[in-house]
């Protein structure tokens, strides 16, 4: 594989917090020049942090440094998107990657003033590097600016490529509020160890144990995973008589009803982010 330091891109982060984090993280293991990286947070207990643990450039407010990035990557919250990207000076010809949470590619787009813009909806697990990463490109983002974006987050996980914003909804359902449902589900089953006489911490551990053994058993063998749960049950044993009972509740129905409400919600906060756009135009305050 070639190293990613042989492009020579220069790569600037606006947000420096849990996710921006785990980008530079990602990159800087993946062979990308720490020169070459420089991260913008408020904050300087992140600025201290990255510079200190990657050796990257950090920087308070925005400078002509910025001007100069080949790679701009918006890592703040929704919330401060808008603002963040009024920044004075950008160069006009920078790929920018926004990572922002149910923010549009046409909004960003238009916040931005290019197509050159690609949307990406990573995971919580990125920043233990087994993220799950949505792409959806803008326009403007030719092939190479494809494959260096895959790049990125091939460094915290896997990706995979979407066409639209509202397969980024559903992305976020997924694979976005999918760590979430993990945890909801083991809270419940250490709860049942404890019920059960296991300590607090004996049940925690066996729980995360047998999530991560029925993962890593699903992921080598690739075979169905209703064949797997029915290897594990035999007739009139004692695996038949739990999942007996989550059928008695319809957990599976649950899971999907969830998940499609997830999906909903994303596509009313990315119409919220939109409107509020709209709204903050129709009130003459174009900022560009
Ligand atoms: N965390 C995840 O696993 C995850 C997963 C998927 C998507 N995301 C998305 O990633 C984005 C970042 O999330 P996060 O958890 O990394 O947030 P975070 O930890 O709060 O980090 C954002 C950082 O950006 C700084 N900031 C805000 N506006 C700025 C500006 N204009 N210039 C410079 N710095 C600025 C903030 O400083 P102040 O707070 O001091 O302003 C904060 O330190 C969000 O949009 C989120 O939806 C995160």
């Amino acid at each position: 594989m070639v190293a990613c330091s042989s492009l020579s891109r220069t790569i600037a982060f606006v947000g420096g917090g849990n996710m921006g984090s785990a980008l530079v993280g990602g990159i800087v293991r993946d062979g990308w020049s720490a020169s070459d990286i420089l991260v913008l947070d408020n904050s300087s207990a992140n600025r201290t942090r990255l510079a200190a643990t990657y050796g990257v450039s950090v920087t308070a407010a925005s400078d002509e440094t910025l001007a100069r990035m080949d790679v701009v990557v918006w890592a703040v919250k929704p919330d401060a998107m808008r603002a963040a990207a009024a920044v004075g000076a950008l160069s006009p010809a920078a790929l920018h990657i926004s990572v922002v949470a149910g923010v549009r590619l046409s909004d960003i787009c238009a916040w931005l003033g290019t197509a050159r813009v690609v949307r990406a909806m990573p995971n919580t697990p990125a920043q233990v590097g087994a993220g799950v990463t949505g792409l959806f490109a803008g326009e403007g983002a030719d092939r190479s600016d494809r494959n260096l974006v895959e790049r990125i987050f091939r460094s915290v996980g896997m990706v995979l490529w979407v066409d639209s914003d509202r397969q980024m909804d559903a992305v976020t359902a997924v694979s976005g509020s999918g760590p979430a449902y993990f945890f909801h589900f083991l809270e419940g089953l250490q709860a049942a160890a404890e019920r059960l006489g296991f300590s607090p911490e004996d049940s925690r551990d066996i729980v995360l144990r047998v999530g991560h053994g029925a993962i890593q058993q699903a992921m080598q063998d690739r075979i169905g995973l209703s064949t797997l749960r029915g290897r594990v049950t035999s007739k009139g044993g004692t695996t038949e008589a739990a999942l007996a009972v989550l059928d008695r509740h319809r957990t599976k129905e649950a899971m999907i009803e969830a998940a499609i409400a997830a999906c909903e919600r994303a596509t009313a906060i990315g119409a919220q982010f939109g409107n509020a756009d709209k709204a903050f135009l129709l009130a003459g305050k174009i900022l560009r």
